[in-house]
């Protein structure tokens, strides 16, 4: 009974991640499935300290008070720690808040890895195989996101650091935490066998910096949410050192599901995977350098001419991006689609999956701003409506509605899916300057014909627009 009660209830916790992950899938159901994955967590978290006081208890062997009191302490700290960071990150810091916590799933497999050997001694190979494995990525989950974290944070320089023969420095590294796992499995003396860990751990530290050092800053959510998969696959390695069948299960869904989760973005950002994993591919954005020569003239417009474009229009698709979220204009646009839905207007809101600077960026936003899901439409459901749409207002978005995307083949963006507003019968946009977005490329949608130019700070332009519709 006392075995099978804990089983019983991983099982248990392992399908509420499983549901929570399936709700998180969706903006409609995400509250639940968040719900979901925490219920999962404190079941897991409660039963393996119950377990484990009920397991020492009559026997000589830990835990003693002392120990269950610094379990019950180290769950408050990091309760509290983590209640206080969550009320208090801002939607920006989200990126880095994340890789610092996937540093400590990658610190927690090391020392999980390096405790178990030393009481491990004379274990069978494939068990000091798993410790190997899990204290390699382990430390570079480890270092690589606490790199992340200081790109993300400008506390380093966002720029690439790409040294010559990277790829096979990184190669070299990853041979010798593989000869020195030989070492390990085969060593004559537990001695040795530590050693040649902690040499693993060391070169699998330094490999964890060099291949996220070799991004560039900007890409860093991409290659957070590579970590978010390593980290996954630490705890599953740490289950197996532990023999938890929990930490497995649930280390198996976060490396896959954040290794979906990365495939996805590649594909949204038309980057190649393999360069995202062997580091460098920063270096592709950083070489398109500087905007190209503008491409004709833009047509700058007014509060009020818009406002006439809006109210007189049958059909309008906003388009969100990253400017809007830097101007935390969100509350007011949803005031103004409000205001045109009541004049009868078919208003859409038009979400590419990589608007912003982290997945999900734009639908967080217009959640915590109250649109309702049902007009928040992915890109794939928008763009065949868009040649019939009257106007497409672009709020603080840029290269997510570049033309050149599919125009110009000499373009570092060629061949992304963009939104494609420019079918559309008006786009208005509404950004600062004629200044490039985060791709570093001009915008050759700023100078078509049927384009407007609305500048100001979207916050600023919205609010004015919002006081101007409601007037008409
Ligand atoms: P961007 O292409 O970066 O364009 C944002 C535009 O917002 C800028 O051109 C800027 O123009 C404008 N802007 C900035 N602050 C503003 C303000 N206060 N008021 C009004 N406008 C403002 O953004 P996007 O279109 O959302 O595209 C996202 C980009 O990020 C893509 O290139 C994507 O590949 C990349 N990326 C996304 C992710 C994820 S997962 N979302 C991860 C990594 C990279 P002005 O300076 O002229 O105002």
């Amino acid at each position: 009974m006392a075995d099978t009660f804990p089983q019983v209830s991983y099982i248990v916790a392992s399908f509420l991640f499983i549901l929570s992950l399936k709700g998180l899938s969706q903006p409609e159901t995400s509250r639940r499935g968040n719900l979901l994955g925490t219920i999962g967590m404190a079941i897991a978290i409660v039963v393996t300290a119950v377990s484990l006081f009920l397991r020492g208890a009559g026997t000589a062997a830990l835990p003693s008070p002392s120990s269950t009191a610094l379990l019950a302490g180290a769950i408050a700290v990091g309760c509290a720690i983590g209640a206080v960071l969550a009320a208090r990150v801002a939607m920006t810091q989200m990126p880095e808040l994340v890789a610092i916590l996937h540093s400590f799933v990658g610190a927690a497999a090391v020392l999980v890895g390096i405790v178990t050997k030393i009481h491990s001694a004379g274990s069978d190979a494939a068990h000091e195989l798993e410790i190997a494995i899990g204290v390699a990525v382990g430390a570079v989950t480890f270092s690589g996101s606490v790199v992340a974290f200081l790109k993300l944070r400008g506390s380093v320089s966002g720029r690439p650091l790409l040294l010559p023969g990277r790829h096979a420095a990184n190669l070299a590294l990853a041979a010798s935490c593989v000869a020195l796992t030989a070492v390990m499995l085969t060593a004559p003396e537990p001695g040795i066998g530590l050693l040649a860990l902690l040499g693993i751990t060391a070169l699998a530290l330094v490999l964890g910096v060099h291949l996220v050092a070799a991004i560039g800053g900007g890409d860093m959510p991409v290659v957070v949410s590579m970590l978010n998969s390593y980290s996954g696959w630490a705890a599953a390695a740490a289950g197996f050192m532990l023999s938890n069948d929990l930490l497995i299960i649930t280390g198996a869904l976060v490396g896959a599901s954040g290794a979906i989760l990365s495939y996805i973005m590649c594909v949204a950002m038309n980057r190649s995977i393999v360069s995202v994993i062997f580091g460098g591919f920063g270096a592709e954005v950083k070489a398109v350098g500087a905007p190209k020569a503008s491409a004709g003239t833009a047509r700058e417009t007014n509060i009020r001419e818009v406002a006439d474009l809006l109210t007189a229009s049958k059909n309008v698709v906003v388009v969100p991006g990253y400017g809007m979220a830097v101007a935390q204009a969100q509350h007011v646009v949803r005031e103004i689609t409000d205001a045109l839905a009541e004049r009868g207007v078919h208003v859409r809101y038009a979400i590419h999956p990589v608007a912003g600077r982290l997945p999900g960026h734009m639908n967080v936003l217009l959640a915590e701003a109250g649109v309702s899901y049902e007009i928040v439409k992915e890109m794939d459901e928008v763009n065949d409506d868009l040649p019939g749409t009257d106007v497409v207002l672009v709020i603080g978005a840029n290269d997510i509605v570049n033309p050149s995307a599919q125009d110009d083949p000499g373009s570092p963006i060629y061949g992304m899916p963009v939104l494609e507003v420019w079918k559309a019968g008006r786009v208005v946009m509404l950004k600062r300057s004629l200044a490039a977005g985060y791709a570093g490329i001009d915008n050759p949608l700023c100078y078509r014909e049927n384009t407007l130019m609305l500048f100001g700070d979207a916050k600023h332009s919205v609010s004015q627009l919002l006081a101007a519709v409601r007037e008409r």
